[in-house]
């Protein structure tokens, strides 16, 4: 039989490296919840027009990267390529969504997108993702940013950099079209590649963030979007820098940041990385004030980011799941049902610990207590099965002695105290 295998630009995730993920997901609960957030979960898939209405025709995202197909129906579905659009269809459709409500949410899972796997660029890939609908006050942004640092903090992240923008809103943006287009048609157009040489016209933004050599050569001297936001968009903005300014975190300005789909406004940001390659973006975001009107629903604003997990965990060294406090040996198959019943009451008690269901001999047991990284072996034969002992091997000394099966809780919590305790789970 021919072996059936894994498609391009997927990846199968085993431990050590689900640990990063599983530690990613457990900090995002503790630190999201802190700022009043909660968790959601959405399909994975949805209406096609759902994303090309939210990101936008002329997106790279919308032309090349959809995993988009006919259902048996033949209704055009698209695997989700992000999570906003979805969550903001999902926020419309449920009870919740009204103008006055502010909703806090938080979502991880896979995304897809048909580009060129690399370093950090895959075609399914997780994200970390936050929204927060009904608020457009200035300090929220600021929270959403300072919320999103607090938490790569707290993985540890050090040598980040935040640049932040403001992109206008349907305002101020028209009169930067404008000035876009007319700049486009100053220069000599054949440096732009097939695809910008349509969006000089049809969405001039979205020249500003072709990644072509050509291209990004040809756009430095472009107008920036800074110079014309009107007072509204300028007021906004500067309340968010200083607030970010006041709170002591250390940013960029970039007028030349417009994010790689159309809904945003206003404030943009991303958080880039220097350790991890050419696909440098670890998170991103920003507001999306019209998306929630476009989707059909009510007009309210909306801001959030995503974080990209695989390059999250490019970076995330040294996270470990926590040893386990016992491998329990059996050395005789009537001894096993005593066994059983004895992991079961350990693992009652709090501790984390494994049996080994097949009867082997001393040797091989301890080579795979060793294997598993276990603090202590626990060793049940018929003699001891017949005294009601048990042996219980320090594995780290190697002292061995026996124990009444009454006192093995105390014996493993002699072993294991004073262990570090800075582990993923079970702290
Ligand atoms: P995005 O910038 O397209 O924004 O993606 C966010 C993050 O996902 C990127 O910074 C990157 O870390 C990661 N990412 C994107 N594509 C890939 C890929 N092919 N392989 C690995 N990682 C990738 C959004 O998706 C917006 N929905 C974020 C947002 C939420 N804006 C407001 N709310």
């Amino acid at each position: 039989m021919t072996k059936i295998n894994r498609i391009k630009g997927f990846s199968d995730l085993f431990p050590p490296e689900i640990t990063a993920y599983v530690f990613m997901e457990e900090t995002a609960r503790e630190i999201f919840s802190r700022y009043g957030y909660q968790e959601i979960r959405i399909p994975i898939l949805e209406q096609t027009e759902l994303f090309t209405r939210s990101i936008g025709q002329e997106t790279d995202v919308v032309q090349k990267e959809m995993y988009t197909f006919p259902d048996r129906k033949g209704r055009s579905l698209t695997l989700r390529p992000e999570a906003t659009a979805g969550v903001v269809r999902a926020y419309i459709e449920s009870p919740s969504s009204s103008l006055d409500a502010v909703n806090k949410m938080f979502t991880f899972g896979p995304m897809f997108r048909y580009e060129r796997p690399q370093k950090g660029r895959m075609r399914q890939f997780h994200q970390v993702n936050v929204e927060i609908l009904g608020e457009d006050s200035p300090w929220s942004d600021a929270e959403v940013i300072i919320m999103l640092w607090t938490y790569l903090q707290r993985l540890g992240l050090k040598k980040l950099d935040l640049e932040i923008n403001s992109l206008g809103c349907s305002q101020c943006r028209p009169a930067f079209h404008l000035a876009l287009k007319n700049f486009f048609k100053t220069l000599d157009q054949k440096g732009l590649c097939s695809d910008c040489l349509r969006r000089a016209d049809a969405n001039p933004l979205r020249v500003l963030d072709c990644k072509v050599p050509g291209c990004r050569e040809m756009i430095r001297h472009a107008p920036k979007i800074n110079q014309h936001l009107c007072s509204h968009c300028e007021d906004h903005f500067e309340k968010v820098i200083n607030v970010l300014s006041a709170s002591g975190l250390k940013y960029q300005l970039n007028p030349n940041l417009v994010r790689g789909l159309d809904y945003y406004q206003r404030t943009t940001f991303e958080v880039i990385s220097h350790d991890i390659g050419s696909q440098n973006s670890v998170a991103g975001g920003g507001r999306y004030d019209g998306l929630s009107k476009a989707l059909g629903g009510p007009d309210v604003p909306g801001i959030g980011f995503a974080c990209g997990m695989e390059r999250l965990a490019l970076l995330l060294n040294g996270i470990n799941e926590r040893p386990k406090d016992f491998y329990l040996a059996v050395l005789h198959e009537e001894a096993m049902d005593k066994a059983l019943l004895l992991a079961q009451r350990l693992r009652e008690k709090g501790f984390f610990g494994v049996m080994g269901f097949r009867v082997k001999s001393v040797k091989a047991h301890l080579r795979q207590a060793n294997k598993l990284g276990v603090k202590t072996c626990l060793l049940l034969g018929p003699d001891e099965l017949g005294r009601g002992e048990i042996q219980v091997k320090d594995m780290a000394t190697g002292v061995q002695r026996a124990v009444s099966q009454e006192e093995v809780e105390q014996a493993l919590g002699l072993n294991i105290k004073g262990k570090n305790n800075n582990y993923l789970s079970g702290r």
